[in-house]
């Protein structure tokens, strides 16, 4: 533990997420209250009071792992161990795959755990880089052969990827996948922002479905606007590793908030609506930030990510975005989230699932006319 590295974004959201006025940047969709979501099943309420609040199931309630098995083709719930979000996953899967001196290949720029909880392991992480041809990100397959050596134990990716929204092709997965296989590679991917592709057809297969040596996590943060629940779940046909995870689990949270479990189950089973709406959310900010982006095109570049709930804005007027996001919050109190938290100079993130985004986007057009139009 005393080798991880201070994960920059989450500093930076502790101490700016729940002080600053407005907020461009968040990384999930809107949130709801317990009455919503209980409101979306008829005798939900009753149950949550009947819930029973002692030690629940290491490996998570058998009712939420069904619904939970339900988002994917070929995974059963013995597949399936329930987290707390998606850091402690991400965290006891490092630990139960990996070794000191094993080198892992992470798609970057990352969310940083995908990364630094190898690297603290004592693990050589190299580094995925995202290309941009005419203004799209894209991941070059070529540039993975060339890193992938006889060291190579996994490759982490994210898909949809924070920040740029970039999804894999179904091609670009099978080919990874079978990179991967002829060598032995793990793959593991943090696939929280899925199911919010823009059209249904681009959602690629989870990886647990397709390869025998992937581990997926998926989370009720993001594509359900869930974070409150920090309910996660990490999938695997590899036992070895899902056994591993078990026995670590048991110095972490030993087993799972119960009714956070319940409330997750509600949600699964509504998915459908709860998309739609988050999905609804996600679209009218799109064409917002369409308009405003088209309007100050000669001072960012933007492309529209086709999956996710975030996009990574290149700056055209400066590089140095950690003093622009600071004068950004300072002067009119909007929070966007610097490319410096991803180690990635001049560009930021913005995020598309919140309701609040209008009137943010207001605010952040007030400091661009006042300071970059002069
Ligand atoms: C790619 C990615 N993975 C994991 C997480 C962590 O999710 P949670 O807050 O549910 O633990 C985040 C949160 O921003 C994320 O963006």
């Amino acid at each position: 533990m005393k080798n991880l590295r201070p994960f920059k974004l989450e500093r930076y959201y502790t101490l700016y997420e729940h002080t600053s006025k407005y907020s461009l940047c968040n990384s999930d969709c809107e949130a709801m209250t317990i009455k919503d979501l209980l409101n979306l099943e008829n005798g939900a309420e009753e149950q949550l009071h009947n819930t029973w609040l002692g030690y629940t199931k290491p490996k998570g309630d058998p009712i939420l792992r069904t619904a939970i098995a339900s988002l994917y083709d070929h995974i059963s719930p013995e597949d399936i161990t329930v987290c707390t979000g998606a850091q402690e996953p991400i965290f006891l899967y490092s630990h139960a795959a990996l070794e000191k001196g094993d080198e892992v290949i992470v798609q970057s720029p990352y969310y940083q755990s995908l990364a630094s909880v190898p690297e603290s392991i004592g693990c050589q992480v190299r580094e995925w880089m995202v290309r941009y041809k005419d203004n799209q990100p894209y991941f070059d397959l070529d540039e993975l052969k060339k890193i992938i050596t006889d060291k190579t134990k996994a490759i982490h990716l994210n898909a949809p990827h924070n920040p740029t929204g970039y999804l894999f092709t179904k091609e670009e997965q099978k080919a990874i996948i079978d990179l991967a296989r002829s060598q032995g590679i793990i793959v593991f991917c943090d696939e929280v922002y899925r199911e919010l592709e823009q059209n249904p057809a681009d959602r690629i297969p989870t990886i647990a479905d397709v390869y025998e040596n992937g581990v997926t996590v998926g989370v009720m943060s993001k594509a359900y606007g869930l974070p409150g629940l920090r309910i996660g779940w990490v999938v695997t046909k590899n036992s070895k590793i899902l056994d591993r995870i078990s026995v670590l689990k048991e110095y972490t949270t030993i087993c799972n908030v119960a009714p956070s479990e319940f409330l997750a189950g509600v949600a699964l089973r509504n998915r459908a609506q709860i998309l739609e709406r988050n999905l609804d959310i996600i679209r009218s900010n799109m064409e917002l930030y369409s308009t405003f982006f088209d309007k100050y095109s000669h001072l960012f570049s933007w492309n529209k990510p086709n999956a996710g709930p975030v996009a990574f804005i290149k700056m055209l007027f400066d590089n140095d975005d950690t003093g622009f996001a600071e004068k950004v919050l300072k002067k009119q109190g909007v929070l966007i989230l610097p490319g410096g938290i991803y180690d990635y100079e001049g560009y930021f993130r913005i995020g598309m699932g919140r309701k609040k985004i209008p009137e943010a986007l207001e605010q952040f057009e007030i400091y661009v006319q006042e300071n970059l139009m002069k």
